[in-house]
């Protein structure tokens, strides 16, 4: 047996090993493997349909094997975490390249999972060459053109694309709570354009306006829901396509009460509100940050465990809500690593596999989160 399948089969071996002795904090073993799919599986659920996922980086998948199998064995539907964005799709003005997006998509596709899009518009991964070549003269075709090839690519292959991401920015002052991005700079009706052209080019997939920091009690939290709804009822009453809510969940653990990081019936609430425009929604990028937390382990992955779960118990009790994805799914590859949050200089850990690939007291909290709504 080559060396190489021989290390992919001990790599699945050992995540296969790992997921069977899954203790599941408070709950019985089921007979199968308690996996996160599994307990949203059609058969353990009452409304079938919720998904379970996380993002995923195409290297990653190429090169780490054990990685590949625990993301195979737990999930069943993905996202890039920034091989579809503009700039690593675009890398020229007329030079596009889908390598690591064919990567991505091939194996959720082999694999029997969706694959989201994420994402087309953002004021963020934008390529060089967008600052110099993109003006007010040429925006529109530029980003017609962008999501006619990348749409017109995938057709039919995507369950849901973030069209626009994080559009909301009420602390920069511009009407409505527009985010004074470069897109808003050179074309002000990029939002109608992008969500237009995107059904076009590819009228199976959801339609998604994705942003953040829209979890919160705190007053800011408030005003941002408050956009957020402005921006798509404002949509719907234009006629502009759109399907469905992320609600991205980047979240925190708080040593103390703090209403930026409490959860509860203002989120609910906006559910509600989402849910009666007739959107959908999915929790597209949850992790909870530790950066508040002392050094000592078993007391930070309890915490964050326990957010998890009230968190959970809140954004998932809605029926309207379709999915939860982490970012990422395990503490080894966490941007948040990138981030330099913690002090004193930890690495973090805030998703359900720690950087063995060992399932954490978060990945129990998440599991009985799914089962339990999937019996909503
Ligand atoms: O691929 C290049 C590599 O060739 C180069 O050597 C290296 C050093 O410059 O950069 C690499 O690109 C980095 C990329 O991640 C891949 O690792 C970019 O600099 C870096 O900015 C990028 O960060 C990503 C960030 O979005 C910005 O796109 C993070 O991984 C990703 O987790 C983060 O994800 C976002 C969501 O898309 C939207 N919601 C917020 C979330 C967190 O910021």
């Amino acid at each position: 047996m080559p060396r190489s399948t021989r290390r992919h089969f001990l790599a699945q071996s050992a995540a296969a090993a790992t997921i069977a002795a899954l203790p599941i904090r408070g709950l019985a073993q089921d007979s199968a493997p308690a996996t996160l799919k599994s307990a949203v599986a059609p058969q353990s659920a009452v409304t079938p349909g919720l998904r379970v996922g996380c993002c995923v980086a195409a290297r990653l998948l190429r090169d780490d094997p054990a990685y590949a199998a625990l993301v195979k064995q737990q999930m069943n539907i993905l996202v890039a975490e920034n091989e579809f964005k503009f700039g690593p799709i675009h890398p020229q003005p007329t030079a596009f390249f889908f390598d690591d997006a064919d990567t991505i998509i091939n194996f959720a596709e082999h694999n029997g999972m969706k694959m989201r899009g994420h994402n087309f518009v953002w004021h963020r991964a934008l390529p060089p060459w967008f600052a110099t070549y993109v003006t007010p003269a040429n925006a529109e075709q530029v980003l017609v053109n962008h999501i006619e090839t990348v749409a017109g690519r995938y057709k039919f292959r995507i369950h849901s694309w973030d069209v626009v991401n994080e559009a909301i920015q009420v602390s920069d002052g511009l009407p409505n709570g527009m985010r004074n991005s470069p897109w808003q700079k050179v074309l002000p009706n990029y939002i109608d354009i992008a969500y237009r052209t995107a059904r076009k080019a590819d009228p199976h997939a959801l339609l998604t306006y994705n942003d953040y920091d829209i979890e919160g009690e705190d007053e800011a939290s408030s005003a941002k829901r408050g956009a957020v709804l402005a921006l798509v009822r404002g949509m719907q009453q234009r006629g502009v396509p759109i399907d469905a809510v992320g609600i991205q969940s980047h979240l925190s653990a708080s040593p103390t009460p703090n209403p930026k990081y409490t959860y509860g019936p203002k989120l609910e609430q906006f559910q509600k509100d989402v849910q009666s425009l007739g959107l959908k929604m999915m929790l597209t990028e949850m992790d909870v940050n530790d950066r508040y937390l002392p050094a000592d382990i078993p007391t930070r992955d309890a915490a964050v465990a326990d957010v998890y779960t009230s968190y959970l118990r809140t954004a998932l009790a809605n029926p309207a809500v379709i999915a939860l994805l982490t970012w990422g799914i395990t503490d080894k590859y966490t941007w948040l690593n990138h981030e330099g949050s913690r002090k004193d200089g930890q690495p973090e850990r805030c998703l359900p596999f720690d950087a063995d690939l060992k399932p954490k007291p978060a990945f129990s909290s998440e599991y009985i989160a799914l089962r339990a709504a999937a019996r909503r």
